[in-house]
C-alpha cells in the first residue's frame, strides 16, 4: 500500500507511512481502547507517580474548584462520592461543603492514591470522609447510598466506563446526580492532550446509552465543562 512507481511518489508515500506509524505508536502509548458507542479513545489512567501534579498551585486558577462546587450546589448533610479522588483535591472541599452531618466516599483504584489521601485527611483532622478501594469496573459503593457522584478529570480515563456507569446508577439515591467535570475537547486552545478532554457530544452519547440524561450544563470554568446528569427515570 505504501509503494509507488515514481520516486517522488515513493518519497511522499514513505513519509505518509512514517507519519501513520508515528500516530499509531503515539495512540498506543496514550489510549487504552476506544469507547464502543462514541468511538472515543480512552486515556490511560494517570499513575500515582504523578500525583503531585494534582496539587499544583496553578490548579486553583486553572480549575477554580470552589467555583465548580458552587455551580453544582451541594447541600449540607448530603452523601457524596468523589469517584477517582486521587490525592483528595476535591475530597477535602466536598468534606467542608457537606459538613458534620454529611459524608464523602472517596474512591480510587490506586492504593497509593488512597494512602496519600488518608495521610492528608489525618493531617487536616477531617472525619467525615470514608476511603473506598474500587476496581476498574466497580467503584464499590453500596446501592442507594449517595445523593451525588462527582468525577473530576476522571471519566475520560475509566477503562470500563459502561460497567462503572451501571454501578453508579445503582449507587445513586432517588433524585441523585452524576457530575462530570472534563476539559473541553471542542476548544483547541485548552492546553491538554486530546484523549484527556471530552466533548459534550461524546459525554451525552456515552451516558445516554447507559440511561442517564444531561439535566444541566455549566461552562463557568475557564477550561472545563461541568455536566450534570441524572438517571433518566428521575429526570422525567
Ligand atoms: C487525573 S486523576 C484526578 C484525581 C481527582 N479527581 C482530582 O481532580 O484531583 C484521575 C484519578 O482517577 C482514578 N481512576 C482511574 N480509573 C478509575 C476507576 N475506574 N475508578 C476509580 N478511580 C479511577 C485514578 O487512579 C486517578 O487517581
Amino acid at each position: 500500500m505504501c509503494a509507488n512507481t515514481s520516486q517522488r511518489r515513493v518519497a511522499i508515500s514513505a513519509s505518509a507511512c512514517l507519519l501513520s506509524a508515528v500516530v499509531a505508536i503515539a495512540n498506543a502509548a496514550t489510549a487504552q481502547g476506544t469507547h464502543p458507542v462514541s468511538g472515543r479513545a480512552i486515556a490511560r489512567v494517570m499513575g500515582h507517580e504523578g500525583a503531585d501534579w494534582l496539587d499544583r498551585p496553578e490548579r486553583l486558577e486553572e480549575e477554580q474548584p470552589e467555583r465548580a462546587l458552587d455551580a453544582i450546589n451541594i447541600a449540607p448533610g448530603a452523601a457524596v462520592a468523589d469517584v477517582g479522588a486521587g490525592t483528595g483535591y476535591f475530597t477535602v472541599r466536598l468534606s467542608r461543603r457537606v459538613g458534620d452531618k454529611g459524608r464523602v466516599y472517596a474512591t480510587d483504584i490506586q492504593r497509593e492514591m488512597l494512602a496519600r489521601l488518608d495521610r492528608r485527611l489525618k493531617a487536616e483532622n477531617i472525619g467525615n470522609v470514608e476511603l473506598v478501594q474500587g476496581t476498574e469496573d466497580d467503584p464499590a459503593l453500596a446501592p442507594q447510598s449517595v445523593d451525588l457522584v462527582l468525577m473530576v478529570d476522571v471519566y475520560h480515563e475509566l477503562a470500563r466506563p459502561q460497567q462503572v456507569l451501571r454501578r453508579l446508577r445503582t449507587a445513586l439515591r432517588s433524585g441523585g446526580r452524576l457530575v462530570l467535570i472534563e476539559y473541553r475537547k471542542e476548544d483547541p486552545s485548552v492546553p491538554i492532550r486530546l484523549e484527556h478532554k471530552m466533548s459534550v457530544k461524546e459525554a451525552r452519547q456515552e451516558l445516554e446509552a447507559e440511561g442517564f440524561v444531561l439535566a444541566r450544563q455549566s461552562d463557568v470554568l475557564p477550561r472545563q465543562h461541568i455536566l450534570i446528569f441524572q438517571p433518566m427515570a428521575a429526570a422525567r
